[in-house]
């Protein structure tokens, strides 16, 4: 039985291949990046509709655990093989399998492996390009957790070898996949709000752990840890677990609050908005006010984008707790949006009474006379505005959306919903926020050189 599905794909495998082959000759290799280019050979490989998807987890940290979980619980969905570089992270995910399944600290070894159809990756960020472009280029599709990037090359880097390997890359920016957003982007092409000129996004945190301050495993050492590895491309440095445990606080693995929350924000706005390039400018102002632990990146930041129809502000504090909420405010009302709900606020952008500020009484008193007679609604033919509420079913869960998107996407070979473009958008965005704030400068995105200025 299983011989039978194997050959089947081999088949499938080597048919697509060759035409592959043809195309990837005819590719620029300066259009994409050397690296990319070099090892250009894999073929893609759809999953039949009648078999399992079995799939590698890279990472099985906090993230990583919960997409193990939630993906071996999905219809037709199987984990064969987790690699992880603490003890304590592939013990929990022989745990999680419920059954035995190969497991390394080294990823490549997944890579290599035959009953790996794809793998979903949720490491530390400065592991990301890395991770990725081996993925494509070992003929593996990859789900990989947001931001993209660490730093703004590796994301065009990654969506070459993406593109001349022919794999699906999906970020894992769940609100991409989720419902509230998709019906918010329904209303929003709609035009129920109107014009949106401003857009408004915002969260707050008031804890420990909501500031990235997780409990340091009691068995951390050099023993139980592949710290070398960790490091990856980061300066060198001696082994320090509070590093591991809590490495969003350091700009050598993550991007601070940019990195770790607004690209939520910024996905969900994109995502609505069609938003398909990054923004044109980035201005912010950022702080570290209450978290003096040895972190080096804010605890508080604000900052103004300018996109082509609208600017949107984001704000994100860790000192304060307040709901996630996006608000896209038009001449037709506001659109507010949360993770469990979507809501339009309609206006009629007209004016209800005189407006005569300053004039004086008889001047004012004709005018609303004639103002009234014009204006006021006939008795009995006023209707109802219609401010529209939607919600989550109970229980939704937008990871296991997007999860299932993904997997739907190695199947059929379709685009994913989030892919490396989309991704890298969202990325470079996070990056603009954190230039400008270290910079004390305008962050301006230079299309035709793919960089940062200012
Ligand atoms: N989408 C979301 O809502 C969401 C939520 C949390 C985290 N994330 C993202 O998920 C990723 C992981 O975050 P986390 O909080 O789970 O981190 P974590 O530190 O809890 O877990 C990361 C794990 O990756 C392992 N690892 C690191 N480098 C590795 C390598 N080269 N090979 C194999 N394993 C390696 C570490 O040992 C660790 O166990 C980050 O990119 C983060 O931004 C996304």
């Amino acid at each position: 039985m299983r011989r039978t599905r194997i050959s089947r794909r081999d088949f499938m495998a080597r048919t697509a291949g060759a035409a592959f082959a043809a195309n990837a000759v005819m590719l620029d290799p300066d259009a994409y990046g050397k690296s990319a280019f070099s090892l250009a050979v894999s073929p893609p490989r759809a999953v039949p509709p009648s078999d399992t998807i079995r799939f590698g987890m890279i990472g099985v940290g906090m993230q990583g655990s919960g997409l193990m979980r939630t993906s071996i619980e999905l219809p037709g969905v199987e984990c064969v093989a987790a690699c992880d570089l603490y003890d304590g992270r592939v013990e929990l995910a022989k745990e999680i399998a419920g059954k035995p399944i190969f497991t390394t600290k080294r990823y490549k070894e997944l890579l290599d492996r035959q009953d790996v159809d794809c793998i979903v990756a949720a490491v530390p960020d400065h592991w990301h390009k890395q991770i990725v472009v081996d993925c494509c280029q070992a003929g593996k599709d990859v789900y990989c957790e947001k931001p993209m990037t660490h730093h703004v090359p590796e994301g065009f880097e990654m969506a070459a070898a993406a593109k001349v390997n022919n794999r699906i890359v999906q970020i894992g920016s769940q609100r991409a996949s989720s419902v509230i957003y998709r019906k918010a982007k329904e209303l929003y092409e709609q035009g129920a709000v109107g014009d949106v000129c401003l857009v408004e996004a915002s969260l707050g945190r008031n804890d420990p752990c909501g500031a990235w301050v997780y409990t340091i495993p009691p068995d951390l050492s050099p023993e139980t840890v592949d710290w070398e590895t960790w490091l990856g491309t980061a300066p060198k440095r001696p082994f320090d677990p509070k590093r591991w445990t809590r490495w969003r606080c350091y700009q050598d693995y993550g991007e601070g609050i940019p990195g770790d929350l607004f690209v939520h924000l910024l996905t969900g706005i994109h995502t609505i908005a069609g938003i398909t390039a990054p923004p044109a400018r980035a201005s912010s102002v950022g702080g570290l006010f209450r978290w003096n632990d040895g972190r080096d990146v804010p605890d508080c930041i604000s900052t103004f984008y300018d996109y082509p129809k609208f600017h949107a502000m984001l704000r994100v504090t860790l000192n304060t707790s307040a709901e996630e909420g996006t608000y896209f405010f038009g001449t037709g009302g506001m659109l507010e949006v949360h993770d469990d709900r979507v809501t339009v606020w309609a206006q009629d952008g007209m004016d209800h009474e005189p407006c005569t500020p300053g004039w004086p009484r008889k001047m004012r008193a004709d005018y609303a006379e004639h103002w009234h007679g014009e204006h006021d609604p006939k008795p009995g033919s006023q209707q109802t505005m219609a401010s529209q509420n939607f919600y989550t079913p109970p229980g939704y869960n937008d990871d296991r959306e997007h999860l299932w998107n993904y997997f739907t996407s190695v199947r059929t070979r379709q685009p994913s919903v989030e892919d490396a473009s989309f991704g890298n958008n969202t990325a470079i965005a996070c990056h603009m926020a954190n230039h400008s704030c270290d910079k004390k400068a305008i962050a301006v995105w230079d299309e035709n050189a793919k960089e940062i200025r200012g």
